[in-house]
């Protein structure tokens, strides 16, 4: 990679950072798209978060992406939000305004839709039926705000600890969300046209999200966010089922062009080679 004297700066902010992939997928754009510029991991501990942002005009960083767990000490820390990090509560991506003020954006639910929306067949259609979201984290409000935008006819909520839910939707007022039990999950997957998982359930080390399919309709498409492993055992079960799936790599992808645009210059594209170099070793 080419990063001479005049290289635009941008990077993450999390604590730990050692696993993250962006500084991967930053590179490789940088790399195809010939820019001078560069994409560094940012260990940043919780009592430096401040300090770090604050510092970003100062080092003549273009911005950054800030990851767990700090996406809310962005959110207080900026000096201006977009709409959809307002809405969501936390702040993924900052950018360096020219005055040296810190704009927070939140690409997590552009980044869960796009992904949806290349991933679906073409058929497939948000508005044929309610989506169940399952989980009530950061994760969710930035789905639910999504499929909220996106024309969602009804959207239920189900998490572990239901206060999170009823909080998450009396934040975003819409009467189109409604909470239902977690106990109660099966039989809320009736004529759902969307079935996401945004719990840590399925993860590599977490056990399997536990769901019985049977009331999904065959027509719905099912996704989930965790992408390690690509196939959870809920897209196994979907798929074994014959429903469609997208799984959650193409989430963390798209999520990061928005920043890589605003930092270097170009919109990068998703490609099927991108997704081989994240997926490879880190
Ligand atoms: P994020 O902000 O990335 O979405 P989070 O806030 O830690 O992460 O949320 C993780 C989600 O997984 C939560 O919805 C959590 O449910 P609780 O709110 O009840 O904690 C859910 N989750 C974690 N472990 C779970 C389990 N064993 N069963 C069901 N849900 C679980």
């Amino acid at each position: 990679m080419m990063v001479t004297g005049k290289a635009l700066l941008a990077g993450v902010m999390g604590w730990p950072i050692g696993h993250s992939r962006s500084p991967l997928l930053h590179g490789y754009w940088l790399n195809q798209y010939g820019i001078d510029g560069a994409y560094v991991p940012l260990a940043v501990p919780p009592d430096r978060i401040e300090q770090a942002l604050r510092a970003l005009p100062a080092l003549g960083f273009r911005g950054c992406n800030v990851t767990v767990p700090h996406k809310e000490a962005a959110f207080r820390l900026v000096d201006r939000l977009d709409d959809s990090a307002r809405r969501i509560g936390a702040v993924n991506t900052v950018l360096v305004l020219p005055d040296g003020s810190l704009e927070g954006r939140n690409t997590d639910g552009y980044g869960f839709w796009q992904n949806l929306q290349a991933g679906a067949s073409a058929g497939w259609d948000v508005g044929s039926g309610a989506a169940v979201v399952l989980g009530a984290g950061g994760a969710a409000r930035a789905v639910a705000v999504a499929l909220l935008d996106a024309g969602a006819p009804g959207i239920r909520l189900l998490n572990r600890t239901r206060a999170r839910a009823e909080e998450l939707t009396s934040d975003l007022a819409d009467p189109r969300l409604q909470v239902l039990d977690w106990e109660d999950r099966a039989e809320a997957l009736q004529g759902a046209a969307l079935l996401v998982n945004t719990t840590t359930q399925g993860m590599q080390g977490q056990p399997p999200l536990q769901i019985d399919l049977s009331s999904l309709p065959g027509t719905a498409l099912v996704t989930d966010i965790v992408y390690t492993p690509l196939i959870t055992p809920l897209l196994q079960a979907a798929t074994d089922r014959g429903n469609a799936i997208v799984d959650g790599l193409g989430m963390l992808l798209h999520q990061a062009r928005p920043g890589f645009h605003a930092w270097f210059g170009t919109d990068p594209q998703v490609t099927d080679a991108l997704r081989r170099h994240v997926l490879g070793p880190v």
